[in-house]
């Protein structure tokens, strides 16, 4: 796809992504609510043992992520619930930069690693196609029922008025799989690192924890978190900013492909170069943070408002930046919000500070596993707050 193709494809779903959210916004916080509530009841009933968060929260972002594309969502007792989240897990993932030299080299130096390497991108291999055959199947349902003149409320009706539309030229379809692809992809495993590392850094500084809950009381006591309550809470905005600065979700964009030679601060870029620009490097620079290495939600802060730094860039910046931005810290701040009223976040582990180290894979920069005891606040517990 050429530079103009890609402009006018960026244009027309980010006018009418847009568009489609801001209208179904009241529905989108409604669902959103709706998830945390089952998820509550579940948690509350299920012993202990059996329980494990970090699954229930993919739960809930893919359902919502779920009712964003297609329109319906998947009742929690599903089995086909569990295997597809593992598999759209699967499809953010991969080793990337081992690619930087040719396998022969590694196969030479580290013939483990080199098979392990095969065996989890054939994985991911199969689990990309599966993924790719869900959302076939949901369009050609989705297309026997599709009727032109119906307002646009789901991204697979965005998919088939796209591929419709003369206009866009040949590359509508496939650009508009891709993003389909992205929007389940991208808004259930990514929102899922960025919540589970919220709750990693929430049980590592109790007091920071404490004053959240604190605050998402104050301002709402027992009633849900909306989005109109955030103006209120922008402490919680400043600590999920934070998370995103010393861990973020996504390490590096793309690779972009120059076409022709330039140069970078007196750097020459020969033409045809894979450029990735690395995110954390800017998150972790001094010039711009000062001690960049403490966690501390108030540099975000300035007279309670919060401070834009030019060098905090979760979402990428200038024109290939991402364009579900607005959704996203929708999604995640009406989540977090609301899963701090409902439960406390415990570390099982006291000894020892904990290292907060991640797998920075292809996309995803992955929390490595990491116990946490969560437990539900009842309303008795909630009341301790007014
Ligand atoms: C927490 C969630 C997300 C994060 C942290 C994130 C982050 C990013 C980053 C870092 C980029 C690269 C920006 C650049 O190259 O400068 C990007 C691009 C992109 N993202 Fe996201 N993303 C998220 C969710 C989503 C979702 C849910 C969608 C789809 C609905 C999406 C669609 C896209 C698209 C289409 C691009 C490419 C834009 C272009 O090249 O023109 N992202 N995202």
């Amino acid at each position: 796809m050429n530079g103009s193709d890609w402009e006018c494809m960026r244009k027309y779903v980010q006018k009418n992504g847009r568009s489609m959210f801001i209208t179904s916004m009241d529905q989108i916080e409604k669902q959103i609510l709706l998830e945390l509530d089952n998820a509550f009841e579940y948690q509350k009933k299920t012993s202990a043992e059996q329980q494990d968060f970090n699954f229930t929260l993919r739960k809930i972002l893919f359902n919502i992520n779920h009712v964003f594309a297609f329109g319906k969502r998947f009742e929690g007792s599903d089995e086909d619930l569990e295997v597809f989240i593992d598999v759209l897990y699967g499809t953010s993932s991969g080793s990337a930069p081992c690619r930087l030299y040719p396998d022969w080299i590694w196969k030479l130096l580290d013939k483990h690693g080199f098979d392990e390497f095969e065996r989890k991108q054939q994985l991911h291999h199969k689990q990309v196609l599966s993924l790719r055959d869900y959302i076939d199947k949901h369009i050609k349902t989705g297309a026997s029922n599709y009727s032109r003149t119906q307002a646009v409320e789901t991204r697979l009706d965005l998919y088939l008025r796209a591929v419709g539309d003369d206009t866009l030229g040949s590359h509508a379809e496939e650009t508009m799989h891709a993003f389909l692809s992205s929007s389940l992809r991208a808004g259930t495993n990514f929102t899922y690192a960025k919540l589970v590392k919220c709750i990693w850094y929430l049980q590592e500084y109790p007091d920071i924890q404490k004053k959240c809950r604190d605050i998402v009381y104050q301002v709402c006591g027992n009633n849900p978190v909306k989005w109109s309550d955030r103006a209120a809470m922008l402490y919680l905005e400043a600590f999920s900013m934070e998370v995103s600065r010393m861990n973020s979700e996504v390490v590096g964009i793309f690779a972009i492909e120059n076409q022709q030679e330039t140069s970078l601060l007196g750097y020459t870029i020969p033409k045809n170069c894979a450029i990735r620009c690395y995110m954390h490097s800017a998150h972790m620079d001094s010039k711009y943070w000062a001690e960049p290495t403490v966690f501390n939600p108030n540099r975000h802060l300035s007279d309670g408002k919060l401070k834009l730094n030019p060098a905090y860039n979760p979402f990428g910046l200038g024109p290939r930046m991402c364009i579900a931005q607005k959704e996203m810290n929708y999604v995640q701040f009406l989540v977090f919000a609301n899963l701090l009223q409902r439960y406390t976040f415990e570390k099982e582990d006291f000894t020892g500070e904990e290292s907060f180290e991640s797998a920075a894979e292809m996309f995803l920069n992955r929390p490595l596993p990491f116990k946490t005891k969560v437990t539900p606040l009842t309303g008795l517990d909630q009341s301790e707050y007014h």
